[in-house]
């Protein structure tokens, strides 16, 4: 079972951005989390292989879920900012057609308004938020149950 692991933008820049909204680890280490989890969800079953991608460009976001999402399962990303308006990611993610969670480590629900809305939480099976990196492996959790049942 494949998954891609996608990250927008600002998302490479973890270690240094406000802790107290996204905790301390850089994206780097939660890539390590995540594949240290995907081992662990892999045992007794099919081998969970990640395939992870970060980009500041929403066009990169676009290519790389055409070009992968054929070979792949399902998708957990945290969009950055282009959670609460880009369309042309939400219309990649429908096209991909495949399962989709959509986690972010701060609680966008409880900070500026603007970012009340994502414009992909209709189309997501699972939303996970506000657990910092914990986020991801709750997400990743939720994405193989998803997948598995
Ligand atoms: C974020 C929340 C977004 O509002 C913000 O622009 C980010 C990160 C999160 O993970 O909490 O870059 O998606």
């Amino acid at each position: 079972m494949r998954i891609l692991i996608i990250n927008g933008p600002n998302l490479n820049m973890l270690g240094k951005r406000d802790p107290g909204q996204y905790g301390s680890l850089t994206l780097g280490a939660i890539e390590d989390l995540l594949r240290a989890k995907a081992g662990s969800l892999s045992v007794g079953h099919e081998a969970i292989e990640l395939v992870f991608f970060q980009s500041n460009h929403e066009g990169a976001l676009i290519d790389f879920i055409q070009a992968q999402s054929p070979h792949a399962h399902g998708i957990l990303i945290n969009p950055g900012a282009l959670t609460h308006y880009s369309y042309a990611l939400r219309d990649a993610l429908i096209d991909a057609g495949l399962p989709l969670v959509e986690v972010h480590l701060s609680d966008i629900e409880h900070r500026e308004p603007f970012r009340k809305i994502s414009v992909i939480a209709d189309i997501a099976a699972e939303r996970v938020m506000g657990m910092k990196e914990k986020s991801y492996i709750e997400g990743l959790e939720r994405l193989v149950k998803y997948l598995k049942v």
